[in-house]
């Protein structure tokens, strides 16, 4: 390939705010290897440079801030027909907005880096866990991707929500469908591992209620190429035990999430660099047999949170 532009989508401003060109970089670096990547500005347009590169059209155009590919050509840029092709359509992740949802193409990074870090040959063979799942668009993006995917949630109006919005979605676009709900264990009047399925454009989903430190026992030791979440950021989201602090319960679901992933699989997670402050969570993976990659990409988020992303590898 030849010396290429690619174009920073205006969406990317209000995914990772100041710091966009610089999460955008550590994106593209972490996909094609460490090589020189030059941010340059023509009007308000922000590109990123690369001299050439061995990774497809079709993966440069799943980067989550893309807006445009360009082949320099001396002073004139070429637009190049790169097309993303995901299965389903984008209304099933970005349609729906509600009350502690993942800004959208921040889940779309944390897949991408995700995928980059473990080997594969077919996405089609993956699953991906979001062991914190909200109202899952995690699972919904890693559909769009091909890749079969389950998630936990602890609050039990969730499963009612998702299954509202996609219903909605597969009636305005079409989509042909299937849904199962059911029981893990025996069925109760708490919900606890009330569980749902949703089946559509050669991929599936599961989203099961229930506390993600039985992660094992919701999903009958099930393993997974991937763990991809965004914690509880301790001002929206408390976690199960009401405290802000994310690492104690973190303490609590590590050694589920590490029986649920298999050997060199990895976790991605996004969470809130005040809380837990970066060392502490990795150590807390570390203890259980993971070790970190070399990535990280900090941006503010608010006033009160800097959020930034961990791949933590399974060693054994
Ligand atoms: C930042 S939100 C995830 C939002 C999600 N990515 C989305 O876009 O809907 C974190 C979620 O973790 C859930 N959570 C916290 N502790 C949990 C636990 N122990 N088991 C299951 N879910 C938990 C919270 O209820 C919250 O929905």
């Amino acid at each position: 390939m030849k010396n290429l532009l690619l174009l920073i989508s205006p969406q990317a401003k209000s995914a990772y705010f100041n710091d966009y060109i610089d999460v955008a970089k550590a994106e593209l670096c972490w996909l094609i290897g460490g090589q020189e990547v030059e941010h340059r500005r023509m009007g308000e347009m922000d590109f990123l440079a690369v001299a050439s590169c061995d990774v497809s059209l079709q993966q440069l155009a799943r980067l989550s801030f893309i807006y445009g590919i360009f082949e320099q050509d001396g002073d004139k840029l070429l637009p190049l027909s790169a097309e993303s092709e995901f299965s389903l359509h984008e209304n099933f992740v970005f349609g729906s907005k509600f009350k502690g949802k993942t800004n959208e193409l921040l889940t779309q990074m944390l897949i991408n880096v995700g995928l980059k870090s473990i080997d594969y040959r077919n996405v089609s063979e993956l699953k991906l866990l979001d062991p914190m799942c909200g109202r899952a668009t995690t699972l919904l993006w890693a559909m769009r991707y091909g890749i079969k995917a389950k998630g936990i949630e602890q609050d039990v109006k969730a499963i009612a929500d998702v299954r509202m919005n996609i219903k909605k979605w597969c009636k305005v676009q079409r989509q042909k469908h299937s849904f199962k709900e059911g029981f893990i264990g025996k069925a109760n009047k708490h919900d606890k591992g009330k569980f749902i399925d949703f089946d559509a454009a050669d991929s599936s989903m599961r989203m099961i209620n229930g506390d993600s430190t039985e992660a094992n026992t919701l999903l009958k030791n099930e393993k997974f190429d991937l763990l991809v979440s965004d914690l509880p950021y301790g001002v929206q989201h408390f976690t199960t035990d009401k405290t802000r602090d994310p690492i104690s319960v973190l303490k609590d679901c590590v050694e589920a999430w590490s029986k649920s992933l298999k050997i060199n699989g990895v976790i991605v997670l996004s969470f809130n660099r005040y809380l837990p402050r970066r060392e502490k969570l990795i150590g807390v993976f570390e203890s259980e047999g993971f070790s970190a990659l070399d990535f990280s990409a900090e941006h503010r988020m608010s006033e009160s949170i800097v959020r930034d992303v961990v791949i933590l590898r399974k060693l054994y």
